[in-house]
């Protein structure tokens, strides 16, 4: 019995010394192993005159129950310890996960939605993959009309619907407004369809994926000053204070009267001369932008609205193109925004 209480006293003290959950391990050996203490204990039991073994025994066996419960107590302590460790120790440097960007595109999207917001434009999405009705015949270009050969169209191999023509990937955000005034079915109307659109051509200032961004604003009294003033707005807001916009004559169907609308070049400010020689970038001093214009009668009809009651402006310009003449780019090939160089990505 006297062993017995001295195993005890022992291992308390090593208990105490201990520092790490590796020695704790050391000391389970020691005491609770196969060839530890208790069993080297329990193994002379046998030497033992027969009345003293069922005490002796019971002791034993109340010690090696005590050496458990204080070696998982101590485990608990030791874990806990090392993880207050880790985490108070405030001179690690931190981890730097790479980070992203999005495509300067998303950006530039998220932009113009955000300046059309601020005037009231509500930003909607309709189908890319469109009836030819949409696209053409309700903007007053029916079937067979020259016009429609200036957006040359991805036709889709399906049978004809015989009210809405064929399914094609629409080449213009256009095709938009008739869906939008039939939704509404009431003015005021002031949305912007901002998608993706389709045309085969590849060049330095074509992909055949591209963005436009389509404005239409219908309501009584709407006019051409209307109509100037928003694209001023944008284009102050898009691209900087001092730039100024201008409308030149042009045709579209869907619009009377149509205008080309142009902006002044950011390095020239529209003087088209750079200490006393010709801009080089826009040679004279304006920057093409888009169309726009006073939306047609025969279009408002086909979306339902009265046009002697009415009027209303439209314009749809490219995303691509318009982020691409913002002040200090000077992208000159627009397929750099779809290469996937991340090298150029990551800039922005
Ligand atoms: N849809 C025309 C195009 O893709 C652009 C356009 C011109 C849109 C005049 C308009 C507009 O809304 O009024 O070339």
């Amino acid at each position: 019995m006297d062993e017995i209480r001295q195993t005890s006293r022992q291992f308390q003290k090593d208990l105490s010394n201990l520092q790490t959950l590796d020695q704790l391990e050391q000391l389970k050996i020691k005491y609770l192993g196969r060839n530890g203490v208790i069993n080297a204990h329990l193994m002379r039991l046998k030497d033992l005159p027969d009345q003293d073994k069922k005490k002796t025994g019971e002791a034993i066996n109340r010690l090696k129950a005590e050496l458990e419960t204080e070696i998982v107590k101590k485990t608990h302590q030791l874990a806990k310890s090392d993880e207050e460790k880790e985490s108070v120790d405030v001179t690690l440097p931190g981890k730097a996960y790479p980070k992203g960007s999005l495509h300067p595109i998303t950006l530039a999207i998220e932009e113009i939605s955000r300046i059309f917001a601020k005037i009231g434009f509500v930003r909607v999405s309709y189908p890319e993959i469109e009836w030819e009705y949409y696209s053409f015949e309700s903007l007053n270009m029916p079937a067979g009309h020259a016009a429609r050969d200036d957006f040359e169209t991805f036709f889709i191999d399906t049978p004809a619907d015989p009210k809405l023509g064929r399914m094609l990937l629409t080449p213009h955000t256009s095709s938009g407004q008739n869906r939008e005034m039939k939704r509404l079915k009431q003015p005021p109307i002031r949305m912007i369809n901002l998608a993706k659109c389709y045309r085969p051509n590849l060049d330095a200032t074509h992909t055949p994926m591209f963005h436009q961004f389509e404005g239409l604003c219908v309501d009584e009294g709407i006019n051409i000053t209307h109509l100037k003033g928003t694209l001023d707005y944008f284009a102050k807001e898009f691209f900087g204070p001092k730039r100024e916009i201008r409308l030149r004559p042009f045709h579209f169907q869907f619009t009377e009267p149509s205008f080309e609308v142009d902006i002044s070049c950011g390095v020239c400010l529209g003087t088209g001369k750079v200490r006393g020689k010709k801009c080089k970038v826009c040679k004279s001093g304006w920057l093409e932008l888009g169309g726009a214009g006073m939306v047609h009668p025969y279009v408002l009809k086909q979306g339902g609205i009265d046009p002697e009651k009415y009027t209303g402006f439209a314009f749809g310009w490219g995303v691509e193109r318009t982020f691409m003449m913002k002040e200090g780019l000077k992208l000159d090939d627009i397929r750099i925004l779809y290469n996937g160089d991340i090298r150029f990505l990551e800039q922005f």
